[in-house]
């Protein structure tokens, strides 16, 4: 495993959601405050459409997909509602000085 910026901490508002790419990949990145970083797929894993597009519930530590309402735990990637039923991945987050870092795979 590889750790990489991602983008920066003023990147992203608190309680928001945006999308950056990685070897044309694209992540979503989530400001949950106090609570942290945390970067999933930005492709919902139900239909092809950007979770990044939807709204972060800070609360639940969710994000909801926008095109059919499903809601997807920032922690494990798991949908907590229909219709998606197969996880989006996640990705371990390690904020250094400014940088938002993920661990992706080599290669
Ligand atoms: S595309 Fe995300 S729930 Fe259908």
């Amino acid at each position: 495993m590889t750790l990489v910026r991602i983008c920066g901490v003023d990147d992203v508002p608190e309680g928001e959601v945006r999308r950056f790419e990685l070897d044309h990949r694209p992540y979503a990145v989530v400001n949950l405050g106090e609570e942290g970083f945390r970067v999933v797929d930005a492709i919902c894993s139900h239909a092809h459409y950007f979770l990044d597009e939807g709204d972060v519930d800070a609360d639940f530590e969710t994000v909801e997909c926008p095109k059919h309402g499903s809601t997807f735990d920032l922690n494990t990637g798991r949908p907590r509602t229909l219709p998606a039923t197969q996880p989006v991945d996640v990705f371990p987050v390690k904020v250094e000085n400014s940088d938002v870092m993920i661990e992706v795979a080599e290669g």
